[in-house]
C-alpha cells in the first residue's frame, strides 16, 4: 500500500532526487480518483475560481469558497499532503495566523500563499503558529494589477535577482517548499539550485524538484489553457458525447432500457 506523503516526503524526495507531483482538486469525486494514484501532493487552489466557479479571476475567491471545498477534498481522506490556498486579503491583513489556522482546523496540512520576501513576516508568523506554509513566486496571479497581466516573469536582470532574493528570504522564514511559476526555465533552475527546500514549477520548466497543474488543464477541461499547461485527456469531449448519447437515447425511448427501471 502507497503510504501517507508528508512534509518529511517531500524534502526527502529532493534529497533523493526523486521528482515531486502535484495537481489541484477541489471536489470530493476528484481527491478520491487522485488518493489511489502515486501522486504526492493535492493543492486545493484559488485557480477554484475560474476553473470551477466561472470568475473572472482570483481575487473574487474568499476564505468561505476556499474552505467549502478543502472540506469536500479532506472528506476524501488522500494520501497525498492537502495544501490549502490561502485566497487574496486572507494573509495580507492582520488575520493571517486566524485564517491559516481554519485551513489546518478543516484538515489541510499545510497553506500555501503568494509573495516574496515582502511576506517573509507573514509567513514567519504562521510557521510560528505550527502550520507548514508554501511558498509561490514569480507570476502571482493575485497581484496580476501590479504585475500588468499574467505574463512571464524574470525578464530583466533585476527581476530575476529579485527572484532570486524571494526565494531565499522565504526559505529562511521557514517554508517548506516553494512554487514557481511562470519564470523563464534558466531562473528556475538558479533557484532550485539555490535552495535545500524542493521547488516546485507551473510554467517554470523542467530543473525544478517537482510539477504542479490545474487538474481542469490536464483533462482538457478548461476554457483557457495557458501555453505551458499540457491536456492529457479530452475530457470535454468524451463528456460531451456522453450527454448527446444520453438524449439521443431518451428521445429514441432506448433509455431507460429493462433493467434501468423496476416493473410490479
Ligand atoms: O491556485 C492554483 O491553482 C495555483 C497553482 C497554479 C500553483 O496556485
Amino acid at each position: 500500500m502507497l503510504e501517507k506523503i508528508t512534509i518529511k516526503s517531500f524534502l526527502k524526495k529532493k534529497e533523493r532526487k526523486e521528482k515531486i507531483t502535484m495537481l489541484t482538486a477541489y471536489d470530493y469525486p476528484t481527491a478520491k480518483i487522485i488518493s489511489l494514484t502515486e501522486l504526492d501532493g493535492i493543492l486545493v487552489g484559488d485557480s477554484l475560481a475560474m476553473v470551477v466557479l466561472g470568475l473572472e479571476n482570483t481575487l473574487k475567491v474568499g476564505m468561505k469558497e476556499m474552505l467549502h471545498h478543502l472540506d469536500a477534498v479532506v472528506r476524501a481522506k488522500p494520501r497525498q499532503l492537502i495544501v490549502a490556498d490561502m485566497p487574496f486579503l486572507s494573509y495580507e491583513t492582520r488575520d493571517a495566523v486566524k485564517n491559516a489556522g481554519l485551513f489546518a482546523k478543516h484538515g489541510a496540512d499545510a497553506v500555501k500563499l503568494e509573495g516574496g520576501e515582502e511576506f517573509s513576516d507573514v509567513v514567519k508568523k504562521i510557521v510560528r503558529a505550527g502550520i507548514p506554509v508554501m511558498g509561490h513566486i514569480g507570476l502571482t496571479p493575485q497581484r496580476f494589477l501590479r504585475l500588468g497581466g499574467y505574463r512571464t516573469i524574470g525578464k530583466t536582470e533585476s527581476e530575476e535577482e529579485q527572484l532570486l532574493r524571494d526565494a531565499k528570504a522565504l526559505e529562511e522564514a521557514g517554508v517548506f517548499s516553494v512554487v514557481i511559476e511562470n519564470v523563464y526555465s534558466s531562473i528556475a533552475k538558479r533557484i532550485t539550485e539555490s535552495l535545500s527546500i524542493p521547488t516546485i514549477c507551473i510554467g517554470a520548466g523542467p530543473y525544478c524538484d517537482g510539477q504542479i497543474l490545474v487538474i481542469h488543464d490536464l483533462l482538457g477541461l478548461s476554457d483557457f489553457k495557458p501555453y505551458f499547461a499540457k491536456a492529457y485527456v479530452d475530457l470535454k469531449e468524451i463528456i460531451s458525447k456522453a450527454i448527446s448519447e444520453y438524449v439521443r437515447e431518451v428521445k429514441e425511448g432506448k433509455f431507460p432500457s429493462k433493467e434501468y427501471y423496476k416493473e410490479k
